[in-house]
């Protein structure tokens, strides 16, 4: 029997973090310079269904019936396993790596969970449809995230540009030219459960407050979504700082986030913004194409731990 691949992109956000779980609008765009990739290989024993699981990047190899159930790898196997119900499970090792970096926005949680799905659907003889491994991978974030809005899966799956509400039809982006975006990593590392349950406070002591910021980033959204397809890359830099402000109002950006948002300002991006949960992990600047190496450099020198560019076309992936 063959090795089976499965693999995901990283994601980032553009617009829209935070208000999208309050059912606002928002954009994110696969990385494809980053991904996960999980490995199925056949164990040759005449015991049924011993699954082994190998993640060299979290120094993991147990078995999966050690690994509790809310462990996110075992519950994206048992969730396959449960979909396509063999009526032998195999036996079989499943090996997984990632170069997205954890707990910093970039969807590493989702990615693997995809790359586990289509890996394990494929080695069953039943690959999945998408849209079913976005399902999935959505219950499978719960246990990351608490609430999640289901935009990581959702962009992750689909490897494309989103345009991502809650509850409605997926709607992916048309992109007018291409434009060149740099992530910067803070190294600061807060879950996403953690900024969007502060998040949560903060509007159940205001929720008309925290609506209004809502409804502003929501509009934010809507309008990067026509400034992309017109492609005006100047008005989308100045849409990215008008939303920085309002998720710094929300309390979710932090001193050394500032730090990197400023830097890339200073050294010629477009405009720039946190992205993700917050508190820490990635800014994300818009960069005209001549001064990518400029903002990059200026980020690494102010202390950013990794620096990404990445580029945004039409065809992505
Ligand atoms: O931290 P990330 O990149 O996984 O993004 C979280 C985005 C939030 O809007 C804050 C939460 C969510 O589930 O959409």
């Amino acid at each position: 029997m063959p090795v089976i691949f499965g693999k995901a992109p990283g994601k980032i956000i553009l617009f829209g973090e935070h208000a999208v779980v309050y059912g606002q609008p928002a954009i994110a765009i696969p990385v494809m310079d980053v991904c996960a990739t999980a490995r199925v290989l056949p164990i040759l024993t005449e015991e049924a269904g011993r699954v082994r699981v190998q993640a060299n990047d979290i120094h993991l190899d147990a078995l999966l019936d050690d690994l509790p159930a809310d462990h996110p790898l075992a519950a994206a196997i048992r969730a396959t396993l449960g979909e396509i119900t063999p009526q032998h499970t195999p036996s079989f090792t499943l090996q997984l790596d990632s170069n997205i970096p954890i707990s910093a926005g970039m969807g590493s949680g989702a990615a693997v969970t995809v790359a586990i799905i289509r890996a394990l659907s494929a080695f069953l003889g039943r690959p999945l449809p998408n849209e079913r491994i976005s399902t999935l991978a959505y219950e499978v974030e719960k246990l990351h995230h608490g609430t999640p809005s289901g935009i990581d899966n959702t962009v992750v799956t689909y490897q494309k540009p989103v345009y991502f509400q809650q509850d409605e039809p997926l709607q992916t982006l048309s992109i007018a030219q291409p434009s060149f975006w740099v992530i910067a990593d803070t190294g600061e590392k807060t879950p996403t459960r953690e900024t969007v349950a502060a998040v949560r406070a903060g509007y159940q002591a205001d929720p008309a407050g925290y609506q209004s910021i809502f409804d502003a980033i929501g509009a934010i959204a809507r309008e990067a979504r026509q400034t992309l397809s017109a492609g005006d890359l100047a008005h989308l830099g100045q849409l990215m700082n008008e939303n920085q402000s309002y998720l710094e109002q929300l309390q979710v950006s932090s001193p050394a986030l500032e730090a990197l948002i400023n830097t890339a300002r200073g050294a010629g991006a477009a405009g720039a913004k946190l992205s993700g949960g917050g508190r820490g992990g990635n800014m994300i600047a818009l960069v005209p194409p001549e001064k990518t190496r400029q903002v990059s450099a200026a980020l690494q020198n102010a202390g950013a731990v990794r620096v990404i560019t990445t580029v945004l076309k039409e065809s992505t992936p």
